[in-house]
């Protein structure tokens, strides 16, 4: 972003972060590299997902570019779309972004109505490029490497949570920590967004929590939207062969305490 052209709607601060994006992590391969990361980024993620607990899907600079400019922008994408489905009026002013990988959900949200957000992940990578994203999108915002479960059982200064995409890397005992902390918040603090890939085989805990959520007025969705992609993304995907016609994502939202209640 240039200093002296002040940058204002959220689709300018998005289109401008694109091309931040494209520079930093697809220029500087040939198309075919960067399209050859971004299969095998894919492969891991569905092919070889019972891989990703001992071997990192992000174990190469190739992957973690093609994370970084593709999964990340479309992550961002999927969960503007879910929020404008569910939140009302819920507007908190710090949220919480456990697993945040690269930052973008929690910035999906934060960028609404400037909020603030704290995001936390244990690999230092997502660390430094989640800091970067938020930086790059003029979003407020502090991130640290660490254990999201602790964090979690710790006491959180903020009024929302947002889990997008990583319960599912959780073991089942995390997992069972975790849970009841959520829909505690939930309850006394604010609300909190929980979304996973569509396909049943990553998340088979998902019906308990969804049962865990439902008598505090939590709802459940599966989403597939009309996915209209940028450009940039459109050619990513193109090429690797990709055929992405809707934006699919299951959510949680659990609205929290009402204001003043
Ligand atoms: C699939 S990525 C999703 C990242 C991001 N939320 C997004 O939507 O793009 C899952 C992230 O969860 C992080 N993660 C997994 N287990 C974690 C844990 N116990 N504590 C902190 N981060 C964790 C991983 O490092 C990874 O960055």
């Amino acid at each position: 972003m240039k200093d002296n052209e002040p940058v204002t709607t959220r689709s300018e601060r998005f289109d401008e972060w694109l091309k931040a994006l494209h520079a930093r992590h697809v220029a500087p391969y040939r198309p075919k590299e960067f399209t050859h990361a971004l299969q095998a980024l894919s492969v891991r993620y569905v092919e070889r997902r019972k891989e990703l607990g001992s071997r990192s899907p992000l174990d190469s600079a190739g992957k973690r570019a093609a994370f970084a400019a593709f999964y990340a922008p479309l992550h961002f994408l999927t969960i503007e779309q879910v929020l404008d489905q569910v939140t009302g009026p819920a507007r908190p002013e710090r949220i919480a972004d456990l697993g945040c990988g690269t930052g973008v959900c929690g910035a999906a949200w934060a960028i609404r109505h400037d909020a603030v957000v704290a995001g936390v992940d244990d690999n230092q990578w997502a660390v430094d490029e989640a800091r970067w994203n938020l930086k790059t999108l003029g979003i407020d915002g502090r991130v640290t490497r660490g254990d999201l479960l602790a964090v979690a059982s710790g006491s959180l200064a903020v009024d929302a949570i947002v889990l997008g995409w990583s319960v599912n890397e959780l073991d089942a005992a995390s997992r069972d920590v975790l849970l009841p902390r959520l829909v505690s918040f939930a309850q006394e603090r604010g609300p909190v967004l929980i979304v996973e890939p569509l396909s049943r085989a990553v998340s088979p805990w998902w019906r308990d929590w969804v049962a865990a959520f439902a008598p505090i007025g939590g709802r459940a969705d599966e989403w597939k939207f009309p996915a209209d992609l940028p450009p940039m993304l459109k050619e990513l995907s193109h090429r690797a062969g990709f055929r992405r016609d809707v934006l699919g994502a299951r959510s949680i939202w659990a609205a929290g305490r009402p204001a003043g209640g």
